[in-house]
């Protein structure tokens, strides 16, 4: 494999333990605290006016941080007819081009660090690291993919060989590629998709979630500035059975990345087989059901900081997150007792506050989801460990934490999308079962180790399908370019995002032979 872009460079974010950093951006969140944002239909460039509906801050429902206004259907069907048009021109302007606008987005995206923070905290009640990690995230892919683009996508590769002509290789833009991203990565993967698709010489149909569609709006406007042509990326707010349907099933699309849950996955891979028109790509990136395993040689306060990061950090909203400790029984007690104390002092608030580490969930749809599942394993006697969330909760999606003590992975049924952890105590000669069970789950996204036994690392590795494994830290925060990220079998298609061989599922081959 190729390792492009030598002298791209990670963004390095804020931190939020240096004065430097934090009092310019607690300055610029108090500025931004009661700014009214919207979000509506980008075609060929252009802003649609209509009627628009509020958008409330999860951590508290009286704030209205914004208005809303879907695409219609004749909205969805002229941007597809403008982005056929546009795609020849945006492909052949070459890798080169099309590099030089990312990087200038993702410039100016690090000019407007805290701005896009203060989005994420308000419309998707994110914490601050984690509202900076998420801008860090955007920027990287920016500049990742645009690295590609230039190393791979701009001088055709000359292919010698017995033939006597001029054999040329080229990688194209496929056409119009639809992307569909979730709420709980609304700027990074919104990003992350979005720029692999122009990246490679497509003409861009974006979806965001349309729990955060103003993110959306936000990073649109910003690539649109940095010089992506309005004709080549249009933004069409809506929800997934509506926009999202109208989408997945034109017969002029040339390719789906969509990332989201597992069963809307299956039900877009529906919709492409059947529908008219190309076989086209489909790139998936989905739910998992997460597992770490702890034996007796494990550091036990490392393991609790990273068991508690991996689990409840970002709500537990994160597709990577901690649903299932293994922990071996000999040490399990000790090292649940570390994690009860631990939850306990976890702060639950406002997101917007320095001092917090645990924000809201989504939506009051996702809340009566996990309550359901915190109720049925309370009542089944399951329950290790509960934090309520306080007074300062009452205006919000706020759920608590949990932790729950289960006998194996056979006894969930799907991924629990939220801050609730489940405890499975383990002998040493039940290690493989285990596995096994996880494995026939067939979710493959995330797995942890904390071991200091050689071999053991490898064995799980070896022993699971999951895509990304962890040893001897926590299980959450996959870096660009550096930690490719994405899972198999129920947990997506691959390939994987920030690495080699993502932006190729985007782009098709040609070559041109010439007698000379
Ligand atoms: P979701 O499946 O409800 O929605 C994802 C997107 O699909 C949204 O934009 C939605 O509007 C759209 N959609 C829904 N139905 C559709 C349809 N019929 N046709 C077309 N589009 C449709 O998921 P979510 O609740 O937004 O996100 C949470 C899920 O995403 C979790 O399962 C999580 O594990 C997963 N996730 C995976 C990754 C990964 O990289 N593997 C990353 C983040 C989130
Ligand atoms: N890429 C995100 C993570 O690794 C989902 O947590």
């Amino acid at each position: 494999l190729e390792i492009f872009g030598k002298d791209r460079r990670n963004s390095k974010g804020l931190d939020l333990t240096d004065i430097v950093d934090v009092e310019p951006l607690m300055d610029d969140l108090a500025k931004y605290q009661d700014k009214v944002w919207k979000a509506a239909p980008i075609i060929g460039g252009k802003d649609q006016v209509g009627m628009g509906q509020p958008a409330t801050n999860p951590a508290m429902r009286l704030d209205v941080l914004g208005e809303v206004q879907e695409a219609t259907q004749e909205q969805v069907l002229l941007a597809t007819e403008l982005a056929v048009e546009a795609y020849p021109d945006w492909d052949f302007i070459g890798g080169e081009a099309r590099a030089r606008y990312l990087e200038d987005a993702a410039d100016a995206l690090e000019d407007r660090y805290n701005e896009f923070m203060a989005l994420l905290v308000r419309e998707a009640g994110k914490t601050l690291s984690d509202a900076i990690a998420e801008v860090r995230e955007a920027i990287d892919f920016l500049r990742y993919y645009a690295a590609q683009a230039r190393a791979e996508f701009t001088d055709p590769i000359r292919m010698p060989g017995p033939t006597g002509e001029k054999n040329l290789y080229k990688l194209h833009g496929r056409g119009v590629f639809v992307c569909i991203s979730p709420w709980n990565f609304p700027l990074a993967i919104f990003m992350g998709q979005v720029a692999a698709a122009l990246a490679a010489g497509n003409a861009v149909l974006a979806k965001p979630a349309e729990q955060t569609p103003i993110v959306a709006y936000e990073a649109v406007k910003l690539l649109h500035k940095a010089g992506i042509p309005g004709d080549v990326l249009h933004l069409l707010p809506g929800t997934g059975e509506t926009v999202g349907a109208t989408l997945t099933s034109s017969e002029k699309i040339a390719g789906v990345a969509m990332t989201g849950s597992t069963d809307t996955a299956k039900i877009i891979s529906r919709v492409l087989a059947y529908r008219e028109g190309p076989i086209i790509p489909f790139i998936a990136e989905t739910g998992g059901q997460n597992a770490m395993f702890v034996d007796s040689t494990a550091l036990p306060e490392q393991v609790v900081d990273d068991v508690v990061r991996s689990a409840f950090h970002s709500a537990g909203q994160r597709c990577s997150a901690l649903r299932i400790l293994y922990i071996q029984d000999n040490i399990a007690d000790t090292v649940i007792e570390m994690i009860k104390g631990a939850m306990d002092e976890m702060a639950l608030g406002d997101p917007a506050k320095l001092t917090t580490d645990i924000g809201p969930v989504i939506d009051d749809e996702a809340k009566q989801g996990l309550l359901a599942h915190a109720h049925a394993m309370s009542d089944a006697g399951k329950l290790l460990h509960k934090v309520k969330p306080g007074p300062e909760c009452s205006n919000g999606d706020f759920v608590g934490l949990y932790m729950f003590e289960i006998s194996g992975a056979n006894d969930l049924q799907k991924e629990q999308f939220g801050p609730i952890l489940h405890v499975v105590r383990y002998k040493t000669r039940d290690l493989k079962r285990h596995l096994d069970e996880l494995k026939a789950t067939g979710y493959g996204l995330t797995i942890g180790v904390h071991s200091r036994i050689e071999g053991m690392a490898d064995y799980i590795y070896a022993n699971s399908l999951a895509g990304n494994t962890y040893v001897n830290r926590d299980q959450i925060g996959a870096v660009v370019g550096v930690q490719p990220f994405g899972g198999k079998g129920l947990s997506g298609t691959g390939p994987k995002a920030g690495g080699p061989l993502y932006m190729h599922r985007f782009a098709g081959e040609r070559v041109l032979t010439i007698n000379t």
